[in-house]
């Protein structure tokens, strides 16, 4: 069910997964995030039936950098999902409440030496390799600690996904990964075979976000499919594992059209078997690491309505009590939302308002169109679809403290982040 179909009006008040948001407003404090657990574990059984193929093998990882708590790993691991971490944080996170290393793969273009010898001592899944200097390192590390390590190169396939469409980049210039068009990459994966404690599995590339159309991937696994290839006739490496990265793109507001993954997913596998059948490969494992369309529409922000303002100009500003500090998803990308009135919430929408939180910055937009009932100070608005890169890209600019997260299941609401104090806010000042 996606948030919308979720969302009902009971006693003019607006609910979600039929609780009541007013009343969650009220009892925990604002701005305050509301996950829907049972959405996100709705859409982790979708992803993991619709990417499995009797003959392939599969895996569908959680790009755990939207949204990460204790409780959001507790929910995956229930789901059956794996784990992609970028960050030393990250993968604390997910090892702090028992999430088995062996299902964590570790990303990230610049690791620490810190951050790679916590991976092997923890013993995770895979690393994949970003660059020829981190290859290196890995390569000393793992030889030190007599741990063996089992690897994905990250690879640059030189296109881009944009929302509706896909583009050839010619300069290869992006930060992640090694081109495809690199020579040296065949010296290196044939000389890997050698390398003692380093085991290449494979490849991973990731050809962006928020992205609506099935052609971008399989025009981007063609291109890695023809790269496998060359690496085969060239050093007789035989691709074991390919990682396809995330970016299935989610609604946020009118226009957005997201891809049915029921369908595009099986044609995925079945453009993989194909071409590998051309090759004269067995098919490769074959993972996907969704983030956003995971947990995006499967969460909301609720907020306080404080002063409502209308400038010499004509344009009214509804002021709210968060702002860019817990969403900077406007003022980063321009990203928009839709928003509902909590209470008298059957109203009908007859109001053009700005979105603004409480920040010192002009910037400082959650939307900056929206329609609404007339709104007053100490009504209750929820912005829909903010689960994805919300809570996990909030800061404390303005000495903001950050929102508490709420999950709900079978109509109970429980609190599983705390909303940060004036106290936590000082704690590491000295
Ligand atoms: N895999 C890799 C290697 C990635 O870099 C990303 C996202 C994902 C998977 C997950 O992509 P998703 O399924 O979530 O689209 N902060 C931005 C989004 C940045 C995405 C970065 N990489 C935003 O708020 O829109």
């Amino acid at each position: 069910m996606t948030q919308r179909e979720a969302l009902r009006i009971h006693n003019h008040r607006l609910h979600y997964s039929d609780v009541d948001l007013m009343d969650l407003a009220q009892r925990y404090g604002t701005p305050l995030h509301v996950f829907d657990e049972e959405q996100i574990q709705e859409t982790a059984a979708r992803f993991k039936n619709a990417f499995s193929h009797p003959e392939v093998a599969t895996e569908v990882l959680y790009a755990s950098k939207a949204f990460l708590t204790r409780a959001m790993v507790r929910t995956i691991d229930a789901a059956g999902l794996s784990l992609d971490v970028v960050s030393g944080g990250e993968l604390h996170t997910a090892i702090s409440v028992g999430f088995d290393p062996n299902r964590i793969y570790l990303h990230g273009n610049n690791k620490t030496l810190d951050e790679l010898i916590m991976a092997l001592n923890y013993g995770v899944k895979r690393i994949v390799v970003d660059n020829y200097g981190e290859l290196k390192t890995l390569q000393f590390i793992a030889t030190e600690l007599h741990r063996p390590v089992e690897i994905l190169l990250r690879m640059n396939p030189g296109i881009e996904a944009h929302t509706h469409d896909y583009i050839k980049t010619a300069d290869n210039d992006s930060k992640f990964g090694i081109s495809i068009y690199d020579e040296q990459i065949f010296e290196v994966v044939e000389r890997l075979t050698e390398v003692p404690y380093i085991n290449l599995r494979g490849f991973h590339y990731h050809i962006g976000s928020q992205i609506f159309e099935g052609k971008s991937y399989l025009k981007a696994l063609t291109t890695m499919m023809e790269f496998v290839g060359k690496v085969k006739k060239r050093t007789g490496f035989i691709t074991k594992e390919l990682n396809l990265g995330g970016g299935f793109g989610v609604y946020y507001a009118e226009g957005d059209d997201p891809m049915d993954l029921e369908v595009v997913l099986p044609e995925i596998i079945s453009a993989a078997i194909e071409q590998s059948r051309a090759l004269g490969m067995t098919t490769p494992k074959l993972l996907i690491e969704p983030g956003r369309s995971l947990v995006a529409d499967a969460g909301l922000t609720l907020y306080k309505v404080g002063y409502v303002k209308e400038t010499f100009g004509g344009k009214k500003y509804l002021f709210v009590d968060g702002g860019m500090n817990e969403n900077p998803r406007y003022a980063l990308y321009g990203a928009l939302y839709e928003a509902r009135l909590v209470n008298r919430a059957d109203e009908p929408a007859e109001t053009t308002y700005a979105v603004a939180g409480k920040l010192c910055e002009s910037g400082d937009i959650l939307i900056p169109e929206t329609d609404l009932p007339r709104c007053q100070q100490g009504d209750y608005l929820a912005v829909l679809g903010t689960g994805a890169y919300t809570y996990s890209m909030a800061s404390n600019y303005n000495r903001m403290t950050r929102p508490a997260v709420i999950f709900l299941k079978e109509g109970k609401a429980q609190l599983v982040v705390k909303r940060e104090t004036y106290d936590d806010l000082i704690r590491n000042d000295l």
